[in-house]
């Protein structure tokens, strides 16, 4: 029986399916004979996915494919301009031609760089992406934002580049820390917060199970929740149209805290959590979000194991001076992406500056 979750994303440079199952590196074969000619293939991983590359290699050399593999030290700090020439001229070497293809299997990391790369390489070569994290599957892959970091700042170089495909197989969870798949949490729940009161029910009554990657309901939770990403970037695939600033929930205060402290405390899941719930004491000052709601949210972040408040010391003056600074500002003032109940959000500029200070203040206050 065919259990998996199939996702079509809407693209202005063609529509590509996203595949979510378990199990399910067989299908990637059936999956690259939709796109033209390509006979061989390179796929980029890192340290924490080589296991995946290397079986996806059996899977694809068996139906006689050529198949070569790069894989690289794992980290953020690897995804910088001197892995990409690394790659380019590892590419260069095999004579690789635009009718190749390159899959990116791995977390975001993997899937930016990879990405990055398969979108210059001889000005863009086809491009798939398998991903092995929570957050690169339910957001890291979804929409085409492709780039790599510079010393003075992350994801400064990049592109809008859509792969051909995503295949999800949920199974590559079981080997992530705990620490990763508890941050990968973040996204998901934000996705049913911002669009889907429905799935954030589902997610209060079955979090246990759901936390031990149930099998029997895991696809379709994880597969919903791409599917909110999927729907909400096809309608807005350049972030023009104001539908995917909304996934930017909780993202002011998180980027923020992780810039302060350095990239160095917090997985972004992690900062995330934080963010969303200085979102939603902001969105409860200005009358709404209720009381009720900013508590239902807490209570389901904890209970997936995330942070809801700031435990080390931070200056909240430098800490406001950096949120101020966020590529999302709109005539100098935030605009934040604001809760209006569980399921439904929009963006409000006129947040007034008091009550940003309360609402960063009761992050820090101890329960
Ligand atoms: N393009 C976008 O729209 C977008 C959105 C959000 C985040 N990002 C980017 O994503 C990156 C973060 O991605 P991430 O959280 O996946 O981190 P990551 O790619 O660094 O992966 C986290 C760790 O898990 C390991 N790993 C990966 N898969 C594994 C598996 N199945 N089993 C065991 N270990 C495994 C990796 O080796 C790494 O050590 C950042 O660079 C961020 O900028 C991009």
């Amino acid at each position: 029986m065919d259990n998996n979750y199939k996702i079509n994303v809407l693209t202005s440079s063609g529509n590509y399916p996203v595949i979510v199952g378990w199990n399910i590196f067989d299908q990637l074969m059936g999956t690259i004979k939709n796109i033209n000619g390509v006979n061989r293939i390179f796929l980029i991983s890192d340290k924490g996915s080589l296991q995946y590359a290397n079986k996806l290699k059996e899977v694809l050399q068996i139906e006689g494919l050529l198949v070569e593999t790069y894989s690289i030290e794992s980290g953020e700090i690897h995804k910088n301009l001197n892995t990409v020439i690394e790659i380019y001229k590892w590419l260069s070497k095999l004579k690789t031609e635009r009718k190749n293809l390159l899959i990116g299997v791995g977390g975001g990391v993997v899937g930016d760089l990879s990405g990055f790369i398969a979108a210059t390489y001889l000005r863009g070569i086809y491009f798939g992406l398998v991903p092995t994290t929570l957050l690169a599957m339910v957001d890291s892959s979804i929409g085409g934002k492709v780039a790599v970091d510079l010393e003075s700042g992350k994801n400064l170089v990049g592109a809008f580049y859509q792969p051909k495909f995503v295949l999800d197989d949920i199974s590559t969870l079981n080997t992530l820390s705990d620490r990763e798949l508890t941050s990968g949490w973040a996204e998901v729940v934000k996705h049913a917060l911002i669009f889907d009161s429905n799935l954030f029910d589902h997610f209060e009554q079955n979090y246990e199970s759901i936390k031990k990657l149930n099998r029997d309901m895991i696809v379709s939770l994880i597969g919903r929740s791409i599917e909110l990403k999927a729907n909400c970037v096809s309608s807005d695939e350049k972030e023009t149209k104001g539908q995917r600033i909304l996934l930017n929930y909780g993202h002011t205060i998180a980027h923020a805290l992780e810039s302060l402290t350095s990239y160095t405390e917090y997985l972004h899941g992690e900062a995330v959590s934080i963010g969303m719930m200085g979102a939603a004491y902001i969105s409860e000052g200005i009358g709404v979000l209720s009381s009720e709601e900013v508590n239902r949210q807490k209570v389901l972040l904890e209970r997936f194991g995330l942070p809801t408040k700031i435990m080390e010391k931070v200056n909240l003056d430098l800490l406001l001076d950096i949120m101020q600074s966020d590529k999302k500002i709109v005539d100098s003032s935030i605009n934040w992406v604001v809760l209006n109940g569980i399921g439904s959000a929009s963006t409000c500029n006129s947040v007034p500056k008091d009550l940003v200070i309360s609402s960063l203040k009761r992050l820090m206050i101890r329960d």
